[in-house]
């Protein structure tokens, strides 16, 4: 039996039905996953009652699995193991963060539209996300269509970005809500990283921008000119008609392409659990080779 795909908006979208991802799965239906994502951006999966290790294994499927950045601060415990992103408001006993704690105040930079992994030097080309528990309201999480932002773009404003190179860290992202609450051995480690401003889809040859929220520098450009381009840009392709809200029920699953979309969370009742968790496949080399890089 092979997986349905159904279209949930005129641009991006699929929504993936005839699927059990407990199961190992065979080459035919890696290859359609494939094909689909490569065309749709996202896959909505649901009714995935899935554990850490299937989700792995699951992903696995797609390349190799990123591990989480922890080792920053001696006194961080980590809830779940080193392939997985905690996406949650729980701390290591599973209790709810207190609303100063500087784990829950970091996390609340993922509202800011972005990629995952951007501020790495080799980012992330998907990442998967299993919701476990979610709150009674709010917690969607949106996904804006860089491909469909980039083919709308005046031509005059293609050419202007087609060859730029921005910097990337998360001391950008962070320092957008005024999250400073770095040690001094993090920051060392959250040098910016050059990430190309427009990128060529290997799977479709469809070219997207790739924004972020970790973005903070253009490289040639003064730094005011190119955090309005930013700014600018970003607008531009987070306007309504390029935004999908998924609204999560547990069991869904939902797989998108960093190099192609942006996304964000949405505010949610933060008195209750919200647990995600994230597996994120790498895209295994750097957007800007070795050379250019310096
Ligand atoms: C992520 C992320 C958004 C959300 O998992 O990478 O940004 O809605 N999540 O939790
Ligand atoms: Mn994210």
């Amino acid at each position: 039996m092979s997986i349905t795909v159904k279209q949930l908006h005129p641009y991006f979208m699929g929504e993936i039905g005839n699927i059990d991802l407990r199961q190992p799965l065979d080459k035919d239906t890696v290859d359609a996953l494939s094909a689909a994502i490569d065309q749709h951006a996202v896959l909505v999966f649901h009714d995935q009652f899935i554990d850490d290790e299937q989700q792995q294994a699951f992903s696995r499927n797609f390349g190799d699995l990123e591990t989480t950045v922890r080792a920053y601060r001696k006194d961080f415990v980590p809830r779940l193991d080193v392939h997985m992103a905690d996406i949650s408001n729980l701390d290591e006993n599973n209790r709810v963060l207190p609303a100063n704690d500087r784990r829950r105040l970091n996390a609340l930079g993922n509202r800011l539209w972005h990629s995952d992994s951007s501020f790495k030097r080799v980012p992330a080309r998907f990442s998967l996300l299993s919701a476990r528990v979610i709150p009674s309201w709010g917690g969607e999480t949106q996904f804006a269509d860089m491909r469909a932002a980039w083919d709308a773009l005046p031509d005059r404003m293609k050419s202007r970005i087609e060859n730029m190179i921005c910097e990337h860290t998360q001391i950008f992202s962070r320092g957008k809500i005024g999250f400073t609450d770095w040690a001094e051995e993090e920051r060392a480690k959250m040098a910016p990283v050059p990430q190309v401003m427009v990128r060529t889809h290997p799977g479709s040859g469809r070219k997207s921008i790739y924004l972020s929220s970790h973005a903070g520098r253009i490289r040639g450009m003064e730094e005011p000119e190119a955090r309005m381009l930013l700014l600018d840009l970003s607008e531009f392709a987070t306007q309504p008609q390029f935004v999908y809200t998924h609204t999560w029920k547990i069991g869904d699953l939902v797989m998108w392409d960093n190099r192609c979309t942006m996304h964000r969370a949405r505010e949610y009742d933060e008195t209750q659990v919200r647990d995600l968790h994230r597996t994120t496949v790498s895209d295994g080399r750097p957007t800007v080779p070795e050379e250019l890089a310096a």
